[in-house]
């Protein structure tokens, strides 16, 4: 899909949450809420950015290129990401749990993004979607509420989509590129995948746990995933880069 694909498609899309009703009535059992409250609340924090650095980013692609279509696709996409804390939040507004203001591993992340660089944004960007495509699939698991399980169902979906829009965006930078620098880069997204994979464990073990993610479990299904992801980055990547050459 083209840069000007994904600006329709997210755009076209902020209607995802328009189906879910925050229902004053949902089930969540007290052993249910304890369980999972730290967890929702460190989530819903990590979904809600503004995004400032990564539209800066963007822009300076819009200005290299002339093309804002990928400005346009950001700007769509972290509105949609908006849309996840959105509905986490009230989510937790209907059960009583209070909003963080501030997370230590939320902190780290986002100073990753804003001071590492357009390519080291986008691949803790990519970190981060794993690691959500695992937890929300443990938290549908976790408890038997019918709204948790409907917003967590539409991120899912949601996340699937923003793996496949960040590689897409990682292909276009390592296209081209000398593979020594490509193949550092896949040791790096598998060094800081692993860093994450020991924190998110350590602090969110109860709702993984609950939701039959063990720590094996659970390292396999996000390594699975980035091995997938590398596989549209690079794999992709290098096939493109041979074409040229024939072409050539
Ligand atoms: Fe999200
Ligand atoms: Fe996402």
């Amino acid at each position: 899909m083209s840069y000007q694909h994904w600006a329709n498609y997210f755009e076209g899309h902020q209607d995802h949450f328009d189906h879910i009703v925050y229902n004053a009535d949902d089930q969540l059992t007290i052993d249910e809420l304890r369980l999972i409250k730290t967890s929702v609340r460190q989530f819903q924090r990590g979904e809600h950015s503004e995004g400032k650095h990564l539209m800066n980013y963007a822009k300076e692609q819009t200005a290299f290129s002339g093309d804002d279509s990928y400005e346009r696709a950001i700007y769509w996409f972290i509105k949609e990401e908006q849309h996840h804390a959105m509905a986490l939040g009230k989510f937790m507004g209907v059960h009583g749990i209070r909003k963080l203001t501030s997370d230590p591993v939320d902190n780290v992340f986002r100073w990753m993004r804003r001071y590492l660089g357009f390519e080291q944004s986008i691949t803790t960007l990519l970190t981060a979607e794993i690691i959500s495509l695992v937890f929300y699939r443990a938290l549908h698991r976790a408890t038997n509420s019918p709204l948790l399980q409907a917003i967590c169902s539409q991120i899912l979906l949601d996340e699937e989509l923003h793996i496949n829009f960040q590689c897409e965006t990682l292909k276009e930078i390592s296209t081209g590129r000398w593979p020594i620098v490509n193949f550092m880069a896949r040791q790096w997204q598998r060094i800081m995948l692993l860093g994450v994979v020991l924190v998110v464990f350590a602090q969110h073990r109860q709702v993984l746990k609950a939701g039959g993610y063990g720590f094996g479990r659970f390292a396999l299904a996000c390594f699975k995933t980035l091995e997938r992801s590398i596989d549209m980055i690079h794999f992709n990547a290098l096939i493109q880069r041979r074409q040229e050459q024939w072409v050539v």
